[in-house]
C-alpha cells in the first residue's frame, strides 16, 4: 500500500511563479504583443530545457526501468470515429452556465472557485444582479476539417488525449513488439482541450503535453497492476525531489469517475492555489479495446499461445501532464533566504531535471580569466548542460543561475592560473570548494548519476 502522507501549507504564491518564470524566460503568455490568448503559453528556453527534462525522465522510468514497455508517438488528427468509439464525442463535456447580467461563463460543478463578474468577493449566484441561466454540456474537443471543403463530412478533432492513439495501435505494436500482458505503450505528445475554466498559469491549458503509457494486464491481475503503478508514480515525484508532504493519492468517488474507468485514484499536489490533480492513475478496464473493436470491426485481443485462448486485455493507465508536472517541480524547488543581508531566490531542483547543471564563469572579464574560461566551459558542455556566463558582477551572476536552478558555479579566478584549479559553488549549500579543472566535467557527470534529496527537507 502507498504509505500515509503528511502534509503542510503551501509555501509560494502562484503569482512569485508566474514572475520568475516570465523574468528568467521559462514561459511567456503566449501572443503577448496581441494582448494574449487565454490559457496558452510559449516555453522560452530555459522551459523547453526543464520541460524536456521531465520528459527524458518519465521515459527513462517507463522504458529503461521496463523492458516490458514500449514507445509510440501517433498523430494528432486522427478518424473522428475514434472519438466516437471513445465516448468523447458524447461524453467529453463539461456543464455550463452563463451569466445574463454580466455575461461570464462558469462551470457549473466548479462555481465556488469562480468568482462573480459584479462583486468577486462572492461566487456566481450568490449577487442579487446575477442571472444565470440552466446549465448546458459543452464538448471540449476541438473541431477542424479535413481537406478543402468545411463540411460535416470533414469535421476532424485535435486529440484530446493521447491514450486512444495508443488503444488504435494495439494490434500494429502488439505485432511487431511480441510482448504478452503485463506489457506497456507510452507516448508523450500534446493534447488540446478547449477548457472553459482557465487561470492557475499552466496548471490547466488548452494546448499541453501527456505523458501516458497504457498498461495491458490479464483482467484478474488489474487491481495488483493499479496499485502497482500508484506506487510507481509515486516514487517517481519523490525520486525527482518533489517532498512527500506535498504529495498525496486520492481515490476518485462514484459519481467523479470517467465514463471508462472502473476506479481511478489521482496524485495531487499542493499547489499554491490548494490540493490539485497532478496525474491519473486509472483502471479502464477493458472499455476501450472493446470500443474500438466495435467500431472498427478489428478484433482487439490477446491470443495467449500457452492456453491457446483469447482474451481482451484489462488497461492501467498512469495519465500525468508534462506542462503540470514541470509546474509541480518548479514550486516545490522554489525558495527564498537572506543571505548576508540580501534576499535570494533559488530553484531547488533535482539536478536532472535543472536546465543547466554547470555555469562556468570567470571572476573578472580580464588577466585572461574569460580565455581560461571558455576552455573549461568547452569541456565541460561536452558531458553536461552548460552556460558561460561573464557579464556582470558575479554575485549577480551566481544569483541569475540559482533563480533558474543550476546547481554548479565553476569559477574562474586569479588562481586558476597558478595552479590550474577552481571553485566549484554548491547552489544549495552555498559552500564553495577548490578543485582541479581538469576532469571536473566527470566529476560533474557523476554527481548527476547520485541520488538526490530536497534540501528543504533537512
Ligand atoms: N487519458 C486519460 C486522461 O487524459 P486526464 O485526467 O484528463 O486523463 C491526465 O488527464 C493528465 O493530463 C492530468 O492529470 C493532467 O496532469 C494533464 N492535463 C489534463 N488536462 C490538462 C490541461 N488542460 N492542461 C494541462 N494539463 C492537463
Amino acid at each position: 500500500m502507498v504509505p500515509a502522507q503528511e502534509t503542510r501549507a503551501p509555501e509560494v504564491t502562484l503569482d512569485e511563479i508566474v514572475a520568475l518564470c516570465k523574468r528568467r524566460g521559462f514561459i511567456f503568455p503566449s501572443s503577448e504583443i496581441y494582448g494574449g490568448i487565454g490559457s496558452t503559453y510559449d516555453y522560452g528556453h530555459y522551459g523547453v530545457l526543464l520541460r524536456n527534462n521531465v520528459k527524458a525522465e518519465w521515459w527513462r522510468a517507463m522504458l529503461s526501468d521496463h523492458e516490458e514497455i514500449v514507445a509510440l508517438d501517433s498523430a494528432v488528427i486522427q478518424h473522428p470515429k475514434v472519438w466516437e468509439a471513445s465516448g468523447h464525442i458524447g461524453g467529453f463535456t463539461d456543464p455550463l452556465i452563463d451569466c445574463r447580467t454580466c455575461k461570464l461563463r462558469f462551470r457549473a460543478d466548479k462555481l465556488e472557485d469562480a468568482e462573480c463578474g459584479r462583486k468577486p468577493s462572492k461566487h456566481p449566484g450568490e449577487h442579487s444582479e446575477c442571472d444565470l441561466t440552466e446549465a448546458r454540456q459543452f464538448n471540449l474537443m476541438f473541431e477542424t476539417h479535413v481537406g478543402p471543403l468545411k463540411d460535416s463530412a470533414s469535421v476532424a478533432y485535435l486529440r484530446p488525449e493521447t491514450a486512444q492513439g495508443i488503444f488504435i495501435n494495439f494490434k500494429n505494436v502488439l505485432q511487431f513488439a511480441r510482448r504478452k500482458p503485463p506489457f506497456g505503450i507510452a507516448q508523450i505528445g500534446k493534447s488540446f482541450r478547449n477548457e472553459i475554466t482557465t487561470g492557475n498559469f499552466i496548471f490547466r491549458t488548452r494546448e499541453f503535453e501527456q505523458m501516458e503509457m497504457e498498461y495491458f494486464v490479464p483482467p484478474d491481475e488489474a487491481p495488483k497492476w493499479h496499485e502497482y503503478w500508484m506506487e510507481e508514480r509515486m516514487r517517481w515525484f519523490t525520486d525527482l525531489g518533489i517532498r512527500s508532504a506535498g504529495l498525496r493519492l486520492r481515490e476518485h468517488g462514484p459519481d467523479e469517475l470517467s465514463h471508462y474507468s472502473s476506479a481511478t485514484s489521482d496524485i495531487e499536489y499542493l499547489f499554491p492555489m490548494g490540493w490539485s490533480e497532478l496525474e491519473g492513475i486509472a483502471n479502464r478496464g477493458d472499455f476501450d479495446l472493446r470500443q474500438h473493436t466495435e467500431f472498427s470491426g478489428e478484433k482487439l485481443e490477446y491470443f495467449d499461445p500457452d492456453t491457446k485462448e483469447a482474451y481482451v486485455p484489462h488497461v492501467i493507465e498512469p495519465a500525468a501532464g508534462a506542462d503540470r508536472a514541470m509546474l509541480a517541480f518548479i514550486v516545490d524547488a522554489y525558495d527564498t533566504e537572506e543571505v548576508e543581508g540580501r534576499k535570494r531566490t533559488v530553484l531547488r531542483l533535482h539536478p536532472r531535471l535543472a536546465p543547466v547543471k554547470a555555469a562556468v564563469l570567470p571572476l573578472v572579464s580580464k588577466e585572461g580569466m574569460p580565455e581560461r574560461a571558455r576552455a573549461i566551459y568547452d569541456e565541460v558542455r561536452s558531458k553536461v548542460a552548460a552556460e558561460y556566463d561573464e557579464g556582470g558582477s558575479i554575485g549577480r551572476r551566481y544569483r541569475r543561475q540559482d533563480e533558474i536552478g543550476t546547481p554548479w558555479g565553476i569559477t574562474v579566478d586569479g588562481q586558476t592560473a597558478d595552479d590550474g584549479t577552481v571553485t566549484l559553488r554548491d547552489r544549495d549549500s552555498l559552500e564553495q570548494v577548490r578543485l582541479p579543472a581538469e576532469g571536473i566535467a566527470e566529476h560533474l557527470a557523476a554527481k548527476l548519476a547520485e541520488a538526490w534529496r530536497s534540501p528543504k527537507l533537512d
